[in-house]
């Protein structure tokens, strides 16, 4: 049996542990494992294809990012090409890379990756590529699966932030404002938030009102609590108001979200008079090594995936149903949209707690 890995999309810490345990379950088995690099630009002749043994994945359990690199702008169904006046058009070469994988005796292929590797794994799979599964993202937003590996990580790093963020806005009276990451989910800011003991989180799911807003910040001064910490999802918006998008994305790539911390930190300033300041968090959340959660969820993962191949479970992803792991068709995770749910218990647990929503 000859299998290839493919990591796409953002990196997560846990890439390389899903990659580790994939190889020395594979080759447990006697089979030879590829590594594609960079997404699928390995298979498209545009980067290399590499034999990953134990040697390769030696010590990369702990480590971040991905020993064979990703992408997030490379779908072999829209790939995008540079045009001699600097445009960029795309095109379709996944036939190019159905016949090289079969010319490289590629028997099934493991992709590693969040909402844009699994349409890609899905219309992989419809033109006959053996394609299995496992779900990425620090975002938390995959169906299907209680937790992704990448997110515990994001979810600490930006947690150890608001520790920090509280003892300068304490010593100044100051409303400190930080920007998470999350698209258009909110879990990164809800869990950092509530575990940091923020006193107002902002979510895609719950659209909040400045003047709520201020109106929590103020509540606490006049009870001499002169500071305040503020967490904003990149993707939340204010009631009818739009999200904060920054800078242009290259061809292929989604919108890019960010700058509400501090268009929010300014209107918060406005209103209130108090001094604020604000920062993004950004790609830190996807930087160092992973926890030890996600290094186990990550090792379970690669294993899990190595079994779906033996079991030819073809078109699907494996997911942690707690406590079990299980697979589930590709098509059916793609179909549903995961999002906070505002009536969750850790929503409901923050109010009671007297953090805001800004709702
Ligand atoms: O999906 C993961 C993620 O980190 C999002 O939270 C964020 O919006 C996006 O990727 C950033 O992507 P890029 O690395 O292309 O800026």
């Amino acid at each position: 049996m000859r299998i290839a890995i493919s990591t796409g999309g953002g990196d997560a810490p846990g890439l390389n542990a899903v990659i580790r345990a994939a190889v020395l379950s594979a080759r447990t088995r006697g089979w030879d494992v590829l590594g594609i690099k960079r997404g699928f630009a390995g298979l498209l002749g545009e980067d290399e294809i590499v034999p990953l043994t134990a040697d390769s994945v030696r010590g990369i359990a702990g480590q971040g990012g991905t020993i064979i690199k990703t992408t997030n702008r490379g779908s072999p169904f829209a790939y995008p090409i540079l045009q001699p006046d600097g445009s960029y058009t795309s095109i379709d070469r996944s036939d190019e890379l159905v016949e090289n994988a079969r010319n490289l005796g590629i028997e099934a292929i493991i992709s590693i990756g969040g909402d844009g590797s699994l349409k890609i794994a899905q219309q992989l799979q419809s033109k006959g590529v053996r394609v299995v599964s496992v779900p990425k993202t620090i975002d938390n937003d995959v169906a299907g699966t209680i937790t992704t590996f990448g997110f515990d990580t994001a979810v600490n790093t930006a947690m150890e932030a608001i520790d920090k963020l509280h003892t300068t806005a304490e010593s100044h009276d100051r409303v400190m404002v930080l920007e998470v990451m999350g698209r258009e989910a909110g879990f990164i800011a809800l869990h950092a938030g509530v575990a940091g003991t923020a006193d107002v989180i902002l979510i895609p799911e719950i659209e909040w009102e400045l003047d709520k807003v201020c109106e929590k910040i103020m509540q606490r001064d006049a009870s001499g609590k002169r500071f305040s910490i503020v967490v904003v999802a990149e993707g939340s918006k204010p009631k009818g108001g739009n999200e904060s998008i920054i800078g242009a994305s290259l061809p292929g790539q989604d919108r890019r979200l960010g700058g509400i911390a501090e268009r929010l930190g300014y209107d918060i300033q406005r209103v209130t008079g108090k001094e604020t300041r604000s920062m993004v968090l950004g790609h830190l959340q996807r930087g160092g090594p992973p926890t030890g959660y996600d290094r186990l969820l990550a090792t379970r993962f690669g294993a899990a995936a190595v079994q779906a191949v033996a079991d030819k479970k073809w078109g699907h992803m494996v997911a942690l149903q707690s406590p079990h792991l299980v697979t589930l068709p590709i098509e059916e995770v793609l179909r549903e949209t995961k999002r906070v749910d505002p009536k969750h218990d850790i929503v409901q647990s923050a109010r009671m707690l007297g953090i805001s929503f800004g709702d």
